[in-house]
């Protein structure tokens, strides 16, 4: 018989604290400093290679400075919509400067990145209507072609033959195509010359979350469309504001008529309170920054080529990465799992991902990297991330029978046995496909 307390599953869902017991649990770690390439996480001092903060904007003294001047202008809260009260004329500023630097002609600022892709997908993609997306898109595309009125097609990672395909199915449909411009887990970069030769040859829109190449692709940082000289071609640009931007907040930037439209139907933006002052006020001095110090940019590749290299050098798998996100493939989920704590022992906060996210057996460990990091840094992280390669077998050299270490067995945990249970694959399976 169905047990009919709501709460049941919650009383029954012991997954987590299972890996907590463990002590291979890497999520939900708490930082007690501030976001630089070294941070002090349960009192000790690791150098984070997961960060977003691709510029080191987070920490810069003149973006702090701008977030404390607007507290003390405006207050700590807008405290309403942006429909309602809750627009100051920070917000509008910070629109046009967005709308100005990635060429378009208006841009609205939303609360968060998710907000800004639930809001333009859910006004735009209506009845009758098709969005189509790659497999790989960010959670929060798909959470929006979910919530949109409009059907959803997905087309395979990066396969324009794939794509071709749905857009001859669906040739007298309107319809958008939502890309990634750098993709989140692989790193590599939307194939945007040839969606604008189907686009334009199917009559279809194009939108490109420019979450992880803003900041970072483009000689001046414009994102994808600066970096393959389409950015007119790309009808809808969405960038979030919680990477290279030092801040929160997600922006949509488009033709005015478009903009207009995306502003007053979009349930994310306004039925939800105003980005605060003091986030506002880092984005615009963070788009100050990047538009002045070309150095920043320069730096970030300079640290990407080296970890590329290097890992590569050192026999690591770096996949199909073209960006500042290098994944380097594990295999197995629990190894993942494994190698993260081993690093994070050594000093290196990095960050595992599993299936579904990748596919099974093809488990990553990964990193990211940012204009701030010291060469210094860098090597430490190299040198780890041999160490512990090798000892799990991962790159040649090392022991490839994995026995459990003394540290392991502290860990109440052998990895040798473990294998990833149901509960904990279904849980990811959950989280990845938003129960859909
Ligand atoms: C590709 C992509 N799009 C959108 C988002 C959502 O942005 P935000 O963190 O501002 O909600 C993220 C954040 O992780 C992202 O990686």
């Amino acid at each position: 018989m169905q047990n009919s307390d709501l709460f049941a599953k919650c009383f029954k869902f012991t997954t987590v604290h299972e890996i907590i017991a463990a002590g291979v649990y890497p999520y939900f770690k708490k930082t007690e400093s501030g976001q630089g390439p070294e941070i002090i996480v349960e009192g000790e001092k690791k150098i984070v290679i997961c960060s977003n903060n691709y510029l080191g904007l987070a920490s810069h003294p003149k973006v702090k400075e701008a977030s404390v001047e607007a507290v003390r202008k405006y207050g700590t809260s807008c405290t309403g919509s942006r429909f309602l009260n809750g627009t100051i004329d920070l917000h509008e500023k910070v629109e046009k400067k967005f709308a100005k630097f990635v060429g378009k002609e208006a841009a609205v600022l939303f609360t968060t990145g998710h907000h800004a892709n639930l809001g333009a997908i859910t006004s735009l993609v209506g009845k009758n209507e098709i969005v189509i997306t790659d497999k790989l898109d960010h959670a929060s595309i798909i959470d929006g072609c979910h919530l949109a009125l409009g059907e959803m097609v997905r087309f395979r990672h990066n396969d324009m033959a794939d794509l071709e395909r749905q857009l001859q199915k669906y040739e007298h449909t309107p319809k958008l195509i939502v890309v990634d411009g750098v993709f989140s887990m692989e790193g590599d970069i939307a194939n945007l010359p040839e969606i604008v030769k189907l686009a334009r040859r199917y009559e279809a829109r194009i939108m490109v979350d420019e979450a992880h190449s803003l900041g970072v692709l483009g000689e001046t940082g414009r994102g994808t469309g600066e970096h393959f000289g389409l950015q007119h071609e790309v009808d809808i640009v969405m960038a979030t504001a919680s990477k290279s931007l030092a801040s929160i907040g997600g922006f949509i930037a488009s033709r005015e008529e478009v903009v207009h439209y995306i502003k007053h139907l979009s349930r994310s933006l306004i039925f939800t309170a105003s980005l605060p002052p003091a986030c506002v006020a880092a984005i615009d001095a963070s788009l100050d920054i990047i538009e002045k110090d070309k150095e920043l940019i320069a730096k970030l590749w300079h640290n990407t080529k080296k970890m590329k290299e290097g890992f590569e050098a050192i026999g690591f798998n770096t996949r199909t990465s073209q960006s500042p996100i290098i994944p380097l493939t594990v295999g197995e989920d629990m190894k993942a799992f494994k190698m993260w704590r081993m690093l994070y022992d050594e000093g290196v906060f990095a960050s595992p991902v599993v299936s579904p996210a990748v596919p099974e057996g093809q488990a990553i460990i990964r990193t990211s990297y940012m204009a701030s990091h010291t060469d210094e840094q860098l090597d430490f992280v190299l040198d780890k991330f041999e160490k512990v390669g090798k000892q799990l077998g991962i790159i040649p050299g090392g022991t490839r029978k994995i026995k459990p270490t003394v540290q392991e067995k502290k860990w109440k945990f052998s990895f040798t046995s473990m294998k990833m249970n149901s509960s904990l694959k279904s849980w990811f399976k959950n989280l990845w496909n938003s129960n859909k």
